[in-house]
């Protein structure tokens, strides 16, 4: 492998990629950009010449698009346009929500395609450099340009795990679910908290605590282990009394309910000798409309 790589699209990822390759030991040939501010600056971090057009990046460098999901369909179809051979070629983006076949133009005419997602924040090149080395890589694509993305992890963190095309649209709703989500569900705990008139001062402290805690349990142990609380407990006054008190937050209620059921699920897993508390428990959670 030559370790020669070219970015399109001079932004926050393709510059934190191809500097730390760069500080690894790979070559840049060339960067373009939408505008030539943009290139400017790539060139400058990055040490090397602005591509004038695709036709000069060698065969053998592996082209980089760090451009925004949206401006792929455009890029990599002038990609192929502009370079009508590109048998041998490797060409790679940055997303982590579209698989590599989005590049269906360049792989049809020879290159072969890949994603390679660094699960990780990368605010601006020198920082973001600096990450991937600490970063996991989800890749996936054809046969060499999984190798080359390999190399590309192995080079930085030595971190990665492959994906199918399928499992890539799953992995990022999995990171969307992890991360956004979660994110809405604490802010309705922080909500009810509040509106149940705690200290914030202390009380959101402790709920920190009490939210890592549980995290902590769920990857040491996974979700069955990590289940307290009183679905677990098949404990139905309870979960009647929070739904009678979230009545005023039909929103909030609405969630409660749902990840209920979700709990639930986790619940029967646990403690299959409890069927009938359970379904009692779901017709509770599910028929609340009714009361
Ligand atoms: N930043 C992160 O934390 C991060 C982490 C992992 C993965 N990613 C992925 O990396 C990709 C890029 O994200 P980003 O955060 O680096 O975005 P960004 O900072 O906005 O950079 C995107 C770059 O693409 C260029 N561009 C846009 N349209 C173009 C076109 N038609 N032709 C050539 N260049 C074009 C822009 O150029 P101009 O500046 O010249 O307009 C800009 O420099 C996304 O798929 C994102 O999901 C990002």
């Amino acid at each position: 492998m030559d370790k020669k790589i070219a970015l399109i699209g001079c932004g926050k990822a393709g510059l934190s990629l191809s500097l730390a390759l760069k500080g690894a030991g790979w070559e840049v040939v060339g960067c373009a950009s939408r505008t030539l501010a943009a290139a400017r600056a790539g060139a400058d971090w990055l040490a090397c010449p602005l591509l004038a057009s695709f036709g000069e990046i060698p065969a053998e460098a592996v082209l980089i698009l760090g451009v925004p999901e949206g401006a792929l369909p455009e890029v990599e179809s002038s990609v192929a346009r502009q370079d009508p051979n590109l048998k041998g070629r490797v060409i790679l983006h940055l997303s982590g929500a579209l698989p590599a076949r989005v590049l269906e133009f360049c792989r049809l005419r020879g290159a072969s395609v890949g994603s390679i997602h660094p699960i990780m924040a990368l605010p601006d090149p020198l920082t973001g450099a600096k990450r991937l080395k600490d970063a996991t890589f989800a890749i996936e694509g054809r046969p060499a340009a999984l190798e080359v993305m390999k190399a590309i992890a192995l080079a930085l963190s030595g971190r990665y795990f492959i994906l199918s095309p399928r499992g890539k649209t799953l992995y990022h709703a999995a990171a969307v679910v992890a991360s956004n989500h979660l994110v809405a569900l604490l802010a309705d705990s922080q909500e009810l908290l509040d509106r149940a008139g705690a200290d914030a001062s202390v009380a959101w402290p402790a709920f920190q605590a009490l939210v890592e805690g549980t995290v902590k349990n769920f990857y040491a142990g996974g979700p069955v282990s990590a289940l307290t609380g009183p679905v677990e407990r098949g404990d139905l006054e309870t979960i009647r009394r929070h739904l009678q008190a979230l009545k005023r937050w039909p929103e909030a209620r609405e969630r409660y309910r749902s990840m209920a059921l979700g709990v639930l699920g986790l619940a029967r897993l646990r403690h299959p000798e409890r069927r009938e508390a359970h379904d009692a428990l779901e017709k509770l959670v599910t028929g609340w409309h009714s009361s």
